[in-house]
């Protein structure tokens, strides 16, 4: 069997995405994207690991002997990090800390594929709503966090826009009013209602008010 050489693993050069010269960047630069979390959890770890490779279809890419494992779904290195916790105490019931985190699908088609496979493997979403901006899964990891899977359901700008004015607006309604049934959105998806129908906050809100959806 042949032996890894971990130097044939060192890129030649560096290759930032891209390169400023001293003096371009002359405001508070904002982040690219959402790159990586951590979680810690303790009697959980393994089913933590197991859970976000399964909901991200990840690979692991590397384990650290202490206690930390890296996943990623991309090109990336790691964009889920699971570390054991040092002390081994479970988490308390309630704890004061981030309250979840969200990661961008492209399509409700992907969105649906994911949840039949996430509820297939026993993790069925807490639920399902329109946001009006966005279409929304929230699951629930096995050591107790939020990790919503969504979609905008407009263009990046529109769903600003649609955030800062209209949102919440005396015309928006309540938001539970858009709280649907994954498995009726499944079935209308699949029986050739438009995605573009099934996104739009105001057609869910009827279906959902009549049963449809
Ligand atoms: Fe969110």
């Amino acid at each position: 069997m042949d032996t890894i050489d971990p130097r044939d693993f060192r890129p030649e050069k560096t290759a930032p995405v891209r390169s400023d010269p001293p003096g371009a960047v002359k405001a508070m630069p904002s982040p690219r994207e959402m790159h990586h979390l951590h979680i810690y959890a303790d009697k959980n770890y393994d089913a933590m690991v197991e859970f976000y490779q399964w909901l991200f279809n990840g690979e692991i890419v590397r384990v650290n002997p202490n206690g930390l494992t890296f996943i990623s779904y991309d090109d990336h290195d790691h964009r889920v990090v699971i570390l054991r916790r040092k002390e081994g105490e479970p988490k308390p019931a309630r704890f004061v800390g981030a309250s979840h985190v969200a990661f961008a699908y492209a399509s409700l088609g992907e969105l649906l594929f994911v949840y039949q496979r996430m509820k297939e493997r026993g993790y069925p979403p807490e639920y399902a709503v329109n946001h009006g901006n966005s279409t929304s899964f929230y699951y629930t990891d096995p050591d107790g966090n939020t990790v919503e899977t969504m979609m905008d359901n407009y263009a990046p700008l529109d769903t600003q826009n649609y955030k800062r004015h209209y949102q919440w607006s005396e015309y928006f309604g309540k938001m539970a009013e858009a709280n649907f049934d994954p498995d009726k959105m499944l079935a209308l998806y699949e029986t050739g209602v438009p995605d573009t129908i099934l996104i739009d906050r105001e057609e869910v809100r009827k279906m959902c008010a009549d049963g449809r959806l």
